[in-house]
């Protein structure tokens, strides 16, 4: 020990820090805009430590496949087009479906025959947002992707440039944004919530149901309740707020994407009824109370980033009291989303 008392410092503690998976987690992800990707738009993503191509066809349908052209890999966001719900290489034209299977050979004057097709990526919209399915093993989806929200009674605004934000290149795991859930303390210092008072109980924390791959997480009233669709889809639901009517209510999305073991792309998006009293509410941009709660939300996403750029993410944290109950069934939960993860233990 280097000081005089027992008490080690974090360098002496075996296996403290360093996000304990390499492996990218298993879950959906959100990889663009429902409302960016228009048919025949062709894009590059790199995501999961891969490289995607993602494009619209004409059909309407989004489709994300790995980026390599399984006839001599060019890369198919970088030239390629679209040719009805399919994308034609720059190379030498061969033409590919949405399965990811070949269409064309154009030497050949028809489909080609070599064994060889190109991996897709299960996708869905909803709620303005393009997911995918990412899976280390290959699995088919192990669970639906977050449900539309727009239907029913309420008249949101639309997910646009108005409405939605996002961040590219950002020092955080998606793991961290999830932890946060249950991190009371952070929600003073961070998001400088002013309803918590600083000593803490543990009536301050939220129930918890994480039974499934959908972690159920209901704040103490009247603040919010949260899903977490694996560690990728956040959905948070803010509710009106007694005596604060320009608190406006909403459901706000909040995902992140990996890049790779250090990266990840964050996206925001905020569901919101119009303020009808205030001025310019006849327009698609959100206007008083609920460009309030844009504006709100776009700040509160992005007040833990530079916590996180800079953290050593803690294996064994300094628990207060009360904390590590909660973040280790958080931490329990989220193991499930790592192949790594689960092998251990099988092996173990
Ligand atoms: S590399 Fe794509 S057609 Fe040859
Ligand atoms: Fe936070």
């Amino acid at each position: 020990m280097s000081m005089e008392n027992d008490v080690p410092i974090l360098e002496e503690i075996p296996d403290a820090v360093g996000f304990p998976y390499t492996v990218m987690p298993t879950g959906w992800f959100q990889v663009g805009w429902s409302h960016e990707l228009k048919a025949g738009d062709v894009r590059a993503l790199k995501y999961f430590k891969q490289q995607q191509v993602m494009y619209r066809g004409e059909d309407g349908q989004a489709v994300v496949m790995s980026a390599f052209c399984a006839h001599f890999g060019a890369h198919l966001a970088h030239g390629g087009r679209v040719e009805g719900c399919n994308i034609v290489c720059p190379y030498h034209g061969w033409t590919w479906g949405p399965d990811g299977r070949n269409i064309m050979a154009p030497s050949e004057g028809k489909a080609s025959e070599a064994r060889r097709r190109i991996k897709r990526y299960p996708t869905v919209e909803t709620c303005g947002i393009i997911w995918v399915w990412h899976d280390a093993l290959n699995r088919d989806p192990l669970w639906p992707a977050p449900k539309e929200e727009r239907g029913g009674d309420k008249k949101y605004l639309p997910i646009n440039e108005h409405t939605a934000y996002g961040w590219t290149n950002v020092t955080a795991q998606p793991q961290y944004v999830t932890e946060n859930l249950v991190d009371i303390d952070h929600f003073i210092y961070v998001h400088k919530n002013t309803f918590i008072s600083p000593q803490r109980s543990e009536s301050d924390y939220p129930e918890l149901d994480l039974d499934g791959p959908i972690a159920y997480v209901k704040a103490k009233p009247p603040r919010a309740t949260a899903e977490a669709h694996g560690v990728g889809a956040m959905v948070v639901r803010v509710p009106e707020f007694p005596g604060k009517p320009w608190r406006f209510p909403a459901i706000v999305f909040s995902n992140t994407t990996p890049i790779d073991n250090e990266k990840s792309d964050m996206f925001g998006c905020v569901l919101v009824e119009q303020d009808m009293n205030a001025e310019g509410c006849e327009g698609d941009a959100p206007v008083g109370g609920a460009l309030k709660r844009v504006e709100e939300q776009k700040l509160q996403q992005q007040a833990d980033f530079e916590i996180w750029a800079n953290m050593v993410y803690m294996r064994r944290p300094a628990y207060g009291r009360f904390e590590g109950k909660y973040f280790l069934k958080m931490r329990r939960w989220a193991e499930q989303f790592y192949p790594e993860a689960q092998a251990g233990a099988k092996a173990g």
